[in-house]
Parts: structure tokens; sequence; C-alpha cells
């Protein structure tokens, strides 16, 4: 099935490239025929207090598990990420801020002022009492002071665990109470497409809820200068506490396997789950895949535009580009503020060469037409990168020839929270393009499709996609739930990772990534747990049960379709409706705003009272008419309703 079309390498990108075909060969010979060889080369890109001697120390066998790299290796990662750069490009600049309002003029921070910057915080926090494995909580816009935090963290070993800005107050709540975070750092507002964010209320909000205790400051950035609410002593200035302090700061000498960070995202049951990141392997995997996944040189201007709250922005933003030494813009905004060209016009303001962003921007900006894109230059650009999402063909192409002129590699990248960095990703001086297939393991990933059952599958194929064995940047564990690491991770297919995907092998090797296959809908790139949208919905007291699923979405990939049966004496309406998408908002953030509600008399049950979710699915999908076996149902009826009542939501 390798039907698709095949888009060579331009040969003159392989000319220039970090890695032609014969590097990448030679990568892939070594890491199959001298593992030891390729892990070392990766942990050599780092500075190391010391350098370890021990390599990859891995088992996925539930007896004998172990997940360990560099065990004996000592380093510190904002060392990596700044002070060695300081004799060579202390004067580069590293983060070029680009603001949400495109009339507010850029700042420029080289890593010698962002070396101060960080050290300044990290002093801070240190007198404020956060010691090495204390963790600290970030909520903050997308500004330079995000990426201060998090490095300040790094630098005097305390854990950043960070939220999006997007996530509403017992979401905050809910994430401080599971690490017992210290300390919260956070600012006045966000701004985002011209529109203010609340960040400081929603983080008095959630320090009122029950588990939250823990945290003694609170530190706030002023960026909007919106005037709050200040609680003292609890609530810091951010600069006032900053301002006083040193630039330097002793950095910690921490174990290769101490935890870097935490960071939560959904999974198919309960709560938010806090993957854990260690420090040594995570970051030579964050560095080694950036460099060479996106070509990276010296000269480069790169762009990601997510935002640090996801992993994208933990592994392609902060931790992979500054230990490269890379200049990157970081940007404050949206795709479509003021309008449809922004991305475009940053990209010539900045003289951008690298530009990563995720399928649903490019396909809501497709739906603008080419004049947006056409009214800019773009000619900066070298190379396109995607993330988050399948990226579907036609998107893909227009990403390719409108937005890249033809003339830049795409770059489809497969990863997760849970891998730390790019695992299945095109080598772009090497490996030709497939539109809408992430393409072959980078060297050193062992991915896998199996059955149902478990069986390996050969050659083309399409089932489950796993992982043979371990990677540097691979999460630990879930944070204080070792066994809930396990459970999720390890037991579907014993002695693999089970990546929650499904996914087609064509008769090249390329791998196709097809969408999760568990209880995750992928929205616009988020992941968002079914469990959660639903325990949201039911806390509504006119709200008797509630089932929710994805369906395919033009823009955002996948929607959020809840079906929900209201207790027996209340009738639907409008205003019903609207509340309950407004308790999700409140209880989630807007990322899982339901697309949307039906109404549903019953939801289709098995005789043990399981929710049938397949058949849901198919419905939400409006292919009622492929809905398999029913006859496992206590009450077929039930079906033909929902079918009725999802046709005349249409
Ligand atoms: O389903 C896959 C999808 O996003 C999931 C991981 O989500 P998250 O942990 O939030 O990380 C997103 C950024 C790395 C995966 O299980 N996914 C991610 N990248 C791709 C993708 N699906 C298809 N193609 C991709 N390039």
């Amino acid at each position: 099935m390798s039907t698709s079309e095949i888009v060579p390498v331009p040969p003159t990108f392989a000319a220039a490239a970090r890695i032609d075909r014969a590097t990448r060969d030679a990568l892939h010979d070594e890491a199959t025929r001298d593992p030891d060889a390729f892990w070392r080369r990766l942990a050599d890109r780092l500075d190391w207090d010391r350098a370890p001697t021990q390599l990859k120390d891995s088992s996925f066998d539930r007896d004998d598990f172990r997940i360990r790299w560099y065990a004996d290796g000592v380093l510190n990662a904002c060392v990596n990420c700044l002070d060695r750069h300081l004799a060579t490009r202390g004067d580069k600049v590293a983060l070029i801020f680009e603001a949400d309002d495109p009339a507010t003029p850029a700042q420029h921070v080289t890593y010698g002022e962002l070396h101060a910057r960080v050290c300044r915080l990290g002093n801070a926090l240190r007198n404020l009492g956060v010691r090495r494995g204390d963790r600290v909580t970030v909520y903050l816009p997308m500004i330079v002071d995000a990426v201060v935090a998090m490095l300040a963290c790094a630098r005097i070993g305390a854990v950043h665990s960070v939220v999006f800005g997007g996530f509403a107050p017992q979401s905050i709540a809910d994430r401080i109470a599971d690490c017992a975070s210290k300390l919260v750092i956070t600012a006045d507002e966000g701004l985002r497409g011209g529109k203010r964010i609340p960040l400081k209320a929603n983080v008095d909000a959630a320090l009122k809820m029950p588990g939250t205790h823990s945290v003694e400051t609170v530190l706030v950035v002023r960026h909007t200068g919106a005037g709050i609410d200040m609680q003292m002593p609890r609530d810091r200035w951010f600069h006032a506490v900053t301002d006083i302090q040193p630039d330097t700061c002793e950095p910690e000498h921490m174990g290769a396997e101490d935890p870097l960070f935490i960071l939560y995202t959904s999974g198919s049951t309960g709560k938010p789950k806090g993957v854990l990141h260690t420090t040594g392997g995570y970051l030579a995997w964050a560095s080694w895949t950036h460099e060479a996944v996106f070509d990276l040189r010296d000269d480069d201007v790169y762009w990601c535009t997510a935002d640090v709250g996801w992993i994208t922005g933990h592994s392609y933003i902060v931790y992979g580009p500054l230990a490269n030494g890379a200049t990157q813009v970081v940007f404050e905004g949206v795709p479509n503020f003021p309008d449809a060209s922004r991305f475009w016009n940053v990209i010539d303001r900045h003289r951008v060469t690298l530009f990563y962003t995720a399928p649903t921007a490019i396909r809501a900006l497709m739906r603008e037409g080419d004049t947006p894109v056409k009214r800019t230059s773009r000619a900066s650009l070298r190379l396109l990168g995607t993330v988050g999402e399948p990226i579907n063909p036609e998107a893909w192409r227009w990403y390719h020839d409108v937005v890249g002129g033809a003339r830049c590699p795409v770059v489809d990248t497969w990863w997760q929270t849970e891998t730390g960095g790019i695992l299945i990703a095109p080598l772009p001086g090497a490996t030709a393009l497939k539109p809408g297939s992430a393409t072959l393991p980078l060297p050193g990933v062992q991915p896998a499709l199996v059955d149902a059952e478990g069986a390996l599958l050969d050659g083309e194929a399409q089932g489950n996609l796993v992982l043979l064995d371990s990677w540097p940047g691979q999460m630990r564990t879930l944070y204080n739930d070792h066994a809930r690491f396990i459970e999720t991770y390890f037991s579907a297919y014993p002695g693999m990772y089970f990546t929650g995907d499904g996914c087609r092998r064509d008769a090249d090797g390329y791998y196709w990534i097809t969408g999760r296959v568990d209880d995750v809908i992928n929205v616009s790139g988020h992941r968002i747990g079914t469990a959660e949208v639903e325990s949201a919905l039911v806390a509504h007291p006119h709200v008797a049960e509630a089932a929710v699923v994805g369906y395919p979405h033009d823009i955002k990939g996948q929607g959020i379709h809840a079906y929900v049966t209201l207790v027996t004496d209340r009738e639907p309406d409008d205003a019903l409706r609207a509340e309950l998408v407004q308790a999700v908002r409140r209880a989630i953030g807007p990322i899982a705003t339901p697309d949307r509600i039906q109404w549903a008399p019953a939801l289709p049950k098995t005789r043990s009272g399981k929710i049938m979710r397949r058949i849901l699915r198919k419905i939400a999908e409006g292919a009622a008419h492929q809905l398999g076996d029913t006859s496992t149902l206590a009450d077929p009826g039930v079906v033909d309703s929902l079918v009725d009542g999802a046709r005349r939501d249409e």
C-alpha cells in the first residue's frame, strides 16, 4: 500500500545537510552493531561534571524492570543550555521574543543575558526556600520568563511542572496537589490574540481548592500591568525578588537519573498522569534529535510555535534548542491574529529558517487560501516541521508547496509526552518524504507493530505501535505512581512499551500513524482524556450519565462529541447545553470545550453494564451503517434513538 507519491530530498539540501544518506546509514549501522558507541556519541554532546561510564541499562520485562541511562553521570541541564555557550556564544541571540501584538517591538535576549536572568531567579528561588528535589509549578504565558523559570528550576535542582496557560483553576489545583508544589510562578495576565487570560486570578482560585496547601509562595510576573489581587505574604512580585539578586548562581550537580521535570498529560482513564523525565538521557536525546531532524546550523533562526505548557515546548523550545546554542523565536500569540498572515510575517521579520508547527494550524490557515501566504516572502525558510497529530496529505502538500515554495523538506515528527523527544521522523538530508507519513525511525529507535494479541507483524502491516527497547529520552515513571506507569505502558503487550497509537507500515517500511486507539482524543494536537470530560459533565446535578468520544473534524483533527443522559425530571434545552459546555470549560479549560452535546435518552451498554464506545464513535462519525455487531447490547433500541438524534442535530 505504498500508494502515495514520493518527494525526493532536494539535491541542494542534501549537499549541505549535516546528515546525508551515507551518514544516516552509518549511524543506523552503528546503533545496531555497536549500540554503546552510538549511545556514547549522544552523551558526548553534553558537558558533564562527571562523565558517565554506564550507558544504556534497561529492561521492559516486568520481573527485571528498569530504565536507566548514563546513570553514574553527573551534570546540570541549565549549565548545558547556557553556561557552556557563554565563552563562544555569550553575545549570540538565544531568544527573539515576538509579542501577541505585532506593534510591540521584538526583544532580543542573548545567551549572556538569559544566563543572568536565570541565575537571578535561581538565587531568588533558593532564598524563598526552594531546595533540590522540590516541585515548582509554572503557569505562565509564552514569554521569556517562562523559559527563565524552567531553566532556573533546573539550575537549582528543583523539578518544574509546567501547566499550560489554557487550563482552568481545577486543573491547576489537581496538578499542584499531585506533586505537592512548594511554589507557583505565574503572571498577572496572559495575552492571546488580543484576549486577556486571567492567570493570577486562576491561580488564586486554584489555591482555594483542597490539596494545594503545600504552596508557600506565588511569584507573579508583571506582564500586562493589570490590577490583580496580591495576598501578602504569599504573593511576591517576580521582579522585586529577582532584581536584587546577583547574576551568578552556583548550579546543583545532578545525577543523570535525577528528575528534571514532571509534565501532566491525559490518559484514557482517571486524572492526568504526571509524566516524569530525568536529566541526562532526556537532554542528550532532545539535543541530538533537534540537531538531526531540523538539520540545525549555527546561523539558523529556528521557530517552534508550540507552548511551553506542552512537551513540544519543553524539548524543542527549551532544552533541545538551547542545549544546541540555537537562536529561536518565542511567540506569545496565535496564528490568526491580527490576521492569517501572522506566521509568515514573523518568518519574514526575523528571517526564520526552520519552522515547526502543528497540522491543526496548517489546516486552519489553509482554509484562508493562498493570498495571506503569498503576500509574504518566506525566502529565509529552508525546512518545515509538523508535530502533534497525523497530517492529512492535502495539508502536507499545501504546507510544502505554498508555504515552503516547494523548496523546503517537511519533517513530520512522531513522538509523545512520554517519549521525551522525536522517535519517528525523516532525516531531511537523507530521507525521501511521503506526504502524511512520519517516515522512518531514528537511529537507535526500535518501533514495531503488533496485533491485538501482541503478535509481532512483519513487513507491510497495520496494527498497534509499540517500542521494543528503550531510548534515552524515555519517561522513567509516573510521579508517585510507578504501578500505574507499568500498568499503562507495559501490560498490554508484556516486554514492550505500548504507545496507544495505531499505525500502518508500508512496503518501503514507512510508518503512517493512524491516531489513538485508546480513549484519548487528539483535539488540535492536544490530548484530552474522555474520562476527564465525562467526569466534568456528570458533576452537573442534572446529568445522570455521560459518554464522550472523538469524531473527525476538518480543522482540529478530532472534535469532542458528548452523549449526555439527563436525570428523569429534567428536559433538555439550549440553556442547559450552554451550562454543560461551561461546566467542562470551568473544570478543565477551554481546550476541552465539547463541540457537540447530544441528548441521549440512554447509552448503549452491554448486559454487564459496560458502555459500548465503539458504537458511540461510529454514530458520532456519521457511520451508523457500519455499527457492526450490536447483538451483545442490553437494549438494541437505544442505538436507533441515538442515530436519529445525531441526524436531527446535524
Ligand atoms: O497520537 C499521537 C499524536 O500525539 C500523541 C502524543 O500526544 P502528546 O503526548 O500530547 O505529544 C504531542 C507532541 C509530541 C501521539 O500518541 N502524534 C504526535 N505526533 C504525531 C502524532 N500523530 C501522527 N503524526 C505525528 N507526527
